[in-house]
């Protein structure tokens, strides 16, 4: 981006991308009418659009210049590379991750295998098949060990196991979800989620759980979850920083997004997954980080943004 001075009608016509058929449409309802406000009080010319099929009549009718993507989720192809290519296809630029990081993201254990080549830190982990031996599979891990759809989001799907007798049942829970599984080592310690906007990476946010880990109901029902921000002291802050925008450049992700972190008891960093169109809610992590660092909401939004005009 040039240090040119951005004005609102330089962005054109902005369609905010929201909603869709994935599980998570109603958090993207709401993260998108506080993008499209946001950009509105700024001046910026921004439809709000529900879902892809409604995008691709506005893009056949030459309506949008750019896009704000705010969908969430796999199932409805927002966040995992196909809405992506269907832009690259109309030339419309469009926020966050491209094609390659977005599909690369959605995949649990895709991402894994490419932070792993590179000498990056993830949990260790098995992928699972249906009619996999899962005790044998605990075993090479050892437990306790937690297990996961493999494309999924918002912790549905996930059970952590800390007894053989109840890994049946776990493995059961996320066979009913599309796609692969994997069993990863689970880490005993803090979890943190780490912002990236652009180049620069934004301060950690610890999250403690009332409840045992960061679950669907602390996620979304909960309002006792505690977050700390910056989630550590300087020198450990730095380190985290340094390894999410690591792990952001390797998976190919660009624009913005956020990673999730564990910490064991020993200090040493764990990258769970990337998060390539995070919640963007009053209460969402990201707006938490910017707003640590002077970034207000309007200003965050516009500057993600502006990272589409090249
Ligand atoms: N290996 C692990 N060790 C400890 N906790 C984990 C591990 N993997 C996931 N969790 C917990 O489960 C939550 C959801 O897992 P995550 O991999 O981020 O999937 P998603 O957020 O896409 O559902 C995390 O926020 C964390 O609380
Ligand atoms: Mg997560």
């Amino acid at each position: 981006m040039s240090d040119k001075v951005i004005q609102a009608a330089d962005f054109g016509c902005v369609a905010v991308l929201m909603g869709g058929t994935s599980s998570e449409r109603e958090v993207s309802l709401v993260s998108g009418a506080a993008v499209l406000k946001a950009l509105q009080d700024r001046g910026v010319n921004a439809i709000g659009v529900d879902g892809i099929p409604t995008l691709l009549d506005g893009l056949i009718a030459r309506k949008f210049d750019r896009v704000f993507n705010i969908l969430h989720g796999n199932k409805g192809g927002g966040e995992n590379g196909v809405l992506q290519g269907l832009l690259e296809s109309f030339a419309i630029p469009y926020t966050g991750s491209g094609v390659l990081g977005s599909a690369l993201a959605m995949d649990k254990i895709r991402t894994k295998q490419v932070w792993l080549s590179l000498g990056l830190p993830t949990p260790r982990y098995v992928r699972l098949e249906r009619g996999d031996d899962v005790v044998a599979a605990a075993r090479t891990l050892g437990l306790p060990v937690i297990i996961k759809p493999s494309c999924e989001g918002s912790s549905v799907g996930i059970t952590r196991v800390f007894k053989e007798s109840d890994l049946d049942a776990a493995v059961q829970l996320a066979a009913g979800y599309p796609g692969e599984m994997l069993m990863e080592q689970l880490i005993e310690g803090s979890e943190f989620s780490v912002p990236v906007l652009g180049e620069q990476v934004l301060p950690s946010i610890r999250i403690v759980p009332a409840g045992e880990y960061y679950d669907y109901h602390a996620k979304y029902i909960a309002d006792n979850t505690t977050y700390i921000c910056p989630g550590l002291e300087a020198p450990e802050e730095q380190q985290m920083q340094t390894l999410v925008l690591k792990a952001f450049k390797a998976i190919g992700c660009s624009g913005w997004g956020r990673i999730d972190v564990m910490r064991d008891q020993f200090g040493k960093h764990y990258l769970l997954e990337v998060n390539t169109a995070p919640g963007m809610t009053s209460h969402s992590l990201v707006p938490k980080s910017a707003r640590q660092m002077g970034i207000e909401f309007e200003e965050l939004v516009w500057r993600i943004l502006a990272d589409t005009l090249g």
